[in-house]
């Protein structure tokens, strides 16, 4: 059994994401954990609990985390997401947030890990605020985890909030330097490039949705805003080219769930850079080793697309 601890800003994708580790039954759920990102982090929890409804797993403990960034104010998401995260779906019957848990998400995070030493892999899929607090309160927490596994920062400087950076990278590029510099543990990137790279067609989104279920019957209602915006914004083709469906989080979910999930990788230090005209929140790749930094991170080039299928197919059934 593999043990999974999330951080998330639920998003339609972290909801993807998330329903894939649940849909493995080799997969066990130690805790979610909330922050700030596509919405509020009260919105985050609200949808976490919601996700975690449709699937029936409400047993799974969510805490709430950072409501902002360590440095400024959130960043909006974009209308990806729609307004409350989970594109603006009605849902008169959704949990209430006196389900979450009292303990803090910062506390939660480090204390998890260390009841599990060595066992745990943690997967990110949001600015990483909650870990960089997690790191300062407990400097031997990164050398307790199986793993780190991130979506966010980019490859070829491009991004899709700014100019130059990716989301959860730009949403908080302070906690993204402290979490690449001082997570010294195995860390693997799904960066924003990768993912553009690896998407699905859209006639498989249609069958992944098509599926005569209740999970089913959820991802495509909390979907449908998404799905408009992401085809138009292919059209305009402001995605890298990306004409397909592609659901960011749920590569660095796969990748935790299944060790051979990825084929092929680049190793080098990285960095977030911090001021920059235009480039604040832009992932550096360190190919020259100038920076004489000693940990590298795993960036993800290719994986196991049909794998994946599957894996997505599972997670709606
Ligand atoms: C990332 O930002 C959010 O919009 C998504 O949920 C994903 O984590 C993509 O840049
Ligand atoms: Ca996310």
């Amino acid at each position: 059994t593999k043990k999974l601890l999330l951080d998330v800003d639920c998003g339609v994708d972290d909801a993807q994401a998330i329903m894939l580790a649940l849909g493995d039954p080799n997969v066990q759920i130690l805790g979610i954990t909330c922050v700030h990102g596509n919405t509020t982090v009260e919105n985050v929890c609200k949808n976490v609990l919601r996700v975690l409804q449709a699937c029936r797993k409400l047993e799974i403990p969510v805490f709430k985390g950072a409501d902002k960034p360590i440095l400024g104010n959130s960043l909006s998401g974009g209308n990806f997401h729609g307004e409350d995260g989970l594109g603006d779906a009605p849902d008169p019957g959704a949990p209430g947030l006196d389900l979450i848990q009292e303990e803090n998400a910062v506390s939660a995070l480090i204390r998890i890990v260390n009841e599990n030493p060595g066992e745990v892999c943690l997967v990110a899929t949001a600015p990483l605020t909650n870990l960089a607090l997690a790191v300062r309160m407990d400097p031997s927490l990164p050398g307790k985890l199986k793993g780190l596994y991130i979506m966010g920062g980019n490859t070829e400087s491009r991004g899709n909030i700014t100019v130059c950076a990716e989301f959860n990278f730009a949403a908080d590029p302070e906690a993204a330097y402290v979490v690449l510099n001082d997570f010294q543990c195995p860390t693997y990137l799904a960066c924003w490039e990768f993912t553009c790279y690896s998407q699905l067609p859209w006639e498989f989104c249609d069958t992944w949705l098509g599926q005569d279920s209740d999970k089913a019957r959820f991802m495509a209602k909390i979907f449908r805003h998404g799905m408009e915006e992401a085809k138009k914004e292919s059209t305009q083709n402001e995605c890298l080219g990306c004409t397909g469906f592609v659901s960011c989080d749920s590569y660095a979910m796969a990748a935790a769930m299944d060790d051979l999930f990825i084929t092929e990788s680049d190793q080098y230090p990285v960095s977030v850079e911090l001021t920059g005209t235009y480039t604040r929140g832009m992932m550096i790749v360190d190919t020259l080793g100038l920076l004489k930094k000693t940990h590298k991170a795993v960036i993800m080039k290719k994986v196991d697309m049909e794998k994946f299928k599957k894996m997505m197919m599972a997670a709606l059934k």
